[in-house]
């Protein structure tokens, strides 16, 4: 019998205890903050920063948007971040991606403070991931392992296929399952005789942005199938990577789009904030 990973479910379940975390730390006078500077106003993007906004004030997280118009230039952003690397009331922040194409993402990610990284994309914390002693974790990749762990799906000794090789979350995600003692393959767009490979998976991890890419032929049955997508179908309906109509029936549990992954993410960026206020 499929089921389905309710990512929103889950959420609201461990809401509960990151809220008592953070009552715990309010008895000592910390209250954990996060900041998230915008850049422009394009759809997603500004989707995504309101529903952190919204989760941060339902858990008690102080939550500073930095808005800048999209043409800002990328010596202003700089500061900024050199501004809040120095603040001793941010626990953490975000630069939300995608950035305009005048500015250099891999320098602003650079100029964020290690310590201060809560998306866990510096390059001294993608390393300390890929050596097993993570500080941060990009919260889609860490949200994905907190929903396999809600729902007690095994993952030492499974065959763990990640279809999607973004730094966002393929890498990351695959590096996770990893340390978790799963033999993993990294697949992506040039990989060859892919639903060959993908069929092979106990556990698919589907983040490669295209709609409904993944049809049945690329599930073995009774695989666990995780969909990072957000994408529009031919009729501009929000659908994932995977064609969930067509493979659902053939696993044993697979995550919904709309209400799988997406809450998760942003359960593991909070989770990530309460734990840099509790290291102050
Ligand atoms: N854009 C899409 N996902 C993410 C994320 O996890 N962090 C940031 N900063 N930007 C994103």
């Amino acid at each position: 019998m499929m089921k389905q990973l309710n990512g929103k479910e889950v959420a609201n379940t461990l809401d509960q205890e990151m809220m008592q975390r953070v009552s715990e730390l309010k008895a000592k006078g910390i209250i954990p903050g996060l900041s998230v500077i915008l850049v422009g106003d394009s759809g997603a993007s500004s989707v995504y920063v309101r529903n952190k906004q919204k989760r941060a004030e339902k858990l008690g997280i102080n939550f500073d948007l930095i808005h800048f118009e999209s043409d800002v230039s990328q010596d202003t952003l700089l500061n900024k971040i050199e501004e809040l690397n120095n603040d001793n009331t941010v626990d953490g922040f975000i630069v939300q991606l995608p950035l305009p194409d005048h500015i250099n993402e891999d320098k602003v990610i650079k100029a964020i403070d290690s310590k201060k990284d809560v998306d866990g994309f510096s390059p001294e914390n993608v390393g300390n991931l890929w050596i097993g002693q993570p500080n941060t974790l990009p919260a889609t990749a860490a949200g994905i392992l907190m929903m396999l762990d809600f729902y007690n799906i095994e993952i030492e000794g499974k065959n763990a296929v990640v279809i999607g090789r973004s730094n966002i979350v393929g890498k990351p995600v695959s590096a996770m399952l990893l340390e978790r003692n799963a033999t993993v393959t990294m697949t992506h767009s040039r990989t060859k005789n892919l639903p060959e490979v993908t069929s092979q998976a106990d556990i698919l991890i589907v983040a490669i942005g295209k709609a409904k890419f993944v049809k049945s032929n690329f599930v073995k049955e009774g695989a666990v199938v995780v969909d990072v997508g957000m994408d529009r179908d031919e009729e501009g309906k929000l659908c994932g990577d995977v064609d969930y109509d067509d493979v659902s029936s053939k696993t044993s549990y697979i995550s919904p789009v709309p209400g799988g992954v997406g809450p998760m993410t942003i359960t593991a960026l909070m989770d990530q904030v309460i734990t840099l206020a509790e290291r102050r």
